[in-house]
This record gives structure tokens, C-alpha cells and sequence, in this order.
């Protein structure tokens, strides 16, 4: 299968160092540390398309998140907008600034945090839409433009929400008002980070089944970003695979989790609780299994750096970083393994 939706946000060579505070005798030595949270990651995000990140914690998908959304300068790489370069020191508060940001918008993990507990959801949702300039003239317009934000996530009937405070409702709900409010900005792109993962197994579906129907209704491009390799298969069109900072594997979800190719990803699978259940976290379980941890990013391991905890590990991956090669069995999977050197031919 062929994908031929429209990319709405490329990233290329995307790179994010983090300098590392010195302390001590550091202070005296000449070396500068940093952390290297993202290297040269590339992906693109499709009109009407969900694309997954998936990964360990510290991997970096929230980094990720955060450079695609410019909340954080890039250290290098590129990053476009229907093709337009969003330049690296953009003014924050700028015209061009706000224009982006309105197109992309972030979604974060703990709906309690991103809301201001001391306001209601009328101010949260109104605020928004005044701040994108969509909240019409008047307050009927107002009121039905509220109406219709609460009812594309279904916080239905309206008024049964509006004058609630975030603690008045539960997470599920939380985080429906912060998909409302994203939506407020008429957004192209969204970026949500493990939207679900701080909410109650049972009710992560119905949130995802709802961003689901947005992308649908609304044509979005969504990055969901998930440590649940499960979740992935089940929600997104296309799977990404991040390890340490790289990425290593990706191509279409049922692929990508049905068939891993990495040695990394069919780890992560592997130890994933059940495949048709949407549930915590595999990350626990891989580190259980006694196959060691994810390595410093700040002295990387050369090479591949997944190579210290490879099974199938050959001397060629400790000195040189595999490139991505196709897999060979749908047209869009591939791996940064050595392993698949070969299966181009
Ligand atoms: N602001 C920061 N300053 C320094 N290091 C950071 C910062 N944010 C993240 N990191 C580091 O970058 C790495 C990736 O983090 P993050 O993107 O949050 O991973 P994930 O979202 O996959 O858990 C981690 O080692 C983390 O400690
Ligand atoms: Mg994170």
C-alpha cells in the first residue's frame, strides 16, 4: 500500500542536545557534556493520518513532541510545515510563531496539570478560542462555538460542563476539555503525549477511540506518543520505534507489531502484556527480563546504541550506526539493524 495523504509537519535530521550542569571538579575541565536526548530523527505526519511514537521512558518522544511543537530550539535539523521551513530561532510571540502554533498543537499527559484548577471550563475553552480569534461576536456566537467544542469531544449536553472546574471532573473528562481546547485553535497537526497513559485502563479506549474520530472528521495529522506497543497497533496507521535517543524501526502499525524487525522492537512486543488489551506499561516487564537498561545518554554507546543489550549482536554493530534499511515484506517497513543489510538484494 502506498501512502499518499498529504504531509502536513516533516521533520529531517531533527537533534536536540541537552547541556549537562557541571558540578564539582567538573567545573575546572574543559569538556562540555550534554545529554543526547534526540539524534537526527526523521518523520513525517499525514492529513488524516495517526502516526505512533513509541519507545521506553527516556528515549525521547517527549523531546520529540516538544521540538516538533517549537517549545524547545532545535540543537539541528529541519522542520517543515506544508513544506515551509519553521525557521530554528523563530521569536517566540512572533507572528509567524503564533501562526504555527495554532496549526500544531500539543496535547499532554496529566489533563490536572495543563488545566488551571482555580478555572472553569467556560474560561479555559473561551480564553483559547479569543486567543486563535474564533470566538465569534457576541455571546450567542461564543456560547455555540463552546457548544460545538464540547460537543466534538462529547462532553455533551454543554451546559452540564461548562461551569465545572477541572476537579469536578474525572480524567477522562480532564482530558477531553485539554483535546477541546487544542481543538479551539482549529489545529492541523496534533502532538499528544501518552494522552491515556495517567488515565484509568478503562477508559483509555474511549479516548482514543475519540482522537480516532477526530482525525477522521476533522482530517488531522496525529503523533500519538505511547511506551504501550500494544496501544500502537490498535490506534495508529503508522508506527515509529525510538530507542535512546534514534530512531530504529518503522513502517505501518500492523506491521511494525505484528512483525518486528528490530531487535529492539520485538523486545518491546515480546514483553508487551497482551496484545488486544490496552494496558500499563512494557517498560517494567523489559527490565524484568534482566536484558539490561537503556544506556547514558550522555557517553552514547558507538555504533548501534542498542547493541550492549542485542542478542544478535555482531562486531560490526559496536563501531558502525546501521542506516535505514527496508525490510522487505510491505513496502514502507524498515530498520536501522545490520541485520537487514542484506534484504534489499
Ligand atoms: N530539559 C531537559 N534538560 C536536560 N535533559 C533533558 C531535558 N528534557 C529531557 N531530558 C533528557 O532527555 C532524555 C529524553 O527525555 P524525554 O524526551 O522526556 O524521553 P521520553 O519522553 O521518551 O520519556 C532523557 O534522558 C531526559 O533525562
Ligand atoms: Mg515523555
Amino acid at each position: 500500500m502506498t501512502v499518499t495523504t498529504e504531509v502536513v509537519l516533516a521533520a529531517e535530521g531533527l537533534t536536540k542536545h541537552f547541556p549537562v550542569r557541571k558540578r564539582g571538579r567538573e567545573l575546572l575541565s574543559r569538556t562540555n557534556h550534554v545529554v543526547h536526548a534526540v539524534d537526527d530523527v526523521d518523520l513525517v505526519l499525514r492529513r488524516g493520518w495517526v502516526t505512533a511514537l513509541v519507545g521506553e521512558s527516556g528515549s525521547g518522544k517527549s523531546t520529540v513532541a516538544r521540538l516538533l511543537a517549537q517549545l524547545y530550539p532545535r540543537t539541528s535539523g529541519d522542520i517543515r510545515l506544508h513544506g515551509e521551513s519553521a525557521a530554528v530561532s523563530t521569536a517566540r510571540g512572533g507572528r509567524r510563531f503564533r501562526e504555527y502554533s495554532r496549526k500544531v498543537q500539543m496535547i499532554f499527559q496529566d489533563p490536572f496539570a495543563s488545566l488551571n484548577p482555580v478555572h472553569t471550563v467556560r474560561y479555559h475553552l473561551t480564553r483559547a478560542l479569543r486567543i486563535h480569534g474564533r470566538a465569534g461576536k457576541g455571546k450567542q456566537e461564543l456560547h455555540s462555538a463552546l457548544a460545538e467544542l464540547l460537543g466534538r469531544v462529547q462532553l455533551t449536553p454543554a451546559e452540564s460542563y461548562l461551569d465545572k472546574y477541572p476537579h469536578e471532573l474525572s480524567g477522562g473528562q480532564r482530558q477531553r476539555v485539554a483535546i477541546a481546547r487544542a481543538l479551539a485553535a482549529d489545529p492541523e497537526a496534533l502532538l499528544a503525549d501518552e494522552p491515556v497513559s495517567m488515565l484509568d485502563v478503562s477508559i483509555r479506549l474511549g479516548v482514543l477511540n475519540l482522537l480516532r474520530n477526530l482525525k477522521e472528521r476533522l482530517n488531522l495529522a496525529i503523533l500519538y506518543i505511547t511506551h504501550d506497543i500494544a496501544s500502537a497497533r490498535y490506534f495508529a496507521d503508522d508506527t515509529l520505534v525510538m530507542y535512546a535517543g534514534r530512531m530504529v524501526e518503522g513502517g505501518d502499525s500492523e506491521t511494525v507489531t505484528q512483525h518486528p524487525a528490530h531487535p529492539y522492537t520485538r523486545l518491546l512486543v515480546d514483553s508487551a502484556p497482551d496484545p488486544d488489551r490496552i494496558t500499563g506499561s512494557a517498560q517494567g516487564l523489559v527490565q524484568e527480563e534482566g536484558v539490561g537498561e537503556p544506556p547514558s545518554l550522555i557517553t552514547p554507546p558507538d555504533g548501534c546504541r542498542f547493541h550492549p543489550r542485542c542478542p544478535f549482536v555482531m562486531d560490526k554493530c559496536r563501531t558502525a550506526l546501521p542506516p535505514r534499511f527496508d525490510v522487505g515484506d510491505t513496502e514502507t517497513h524498515w530498520a536501522a539493524c545490520w541485520l537487514f543489510e542484506e534484504a534489499k538484494a
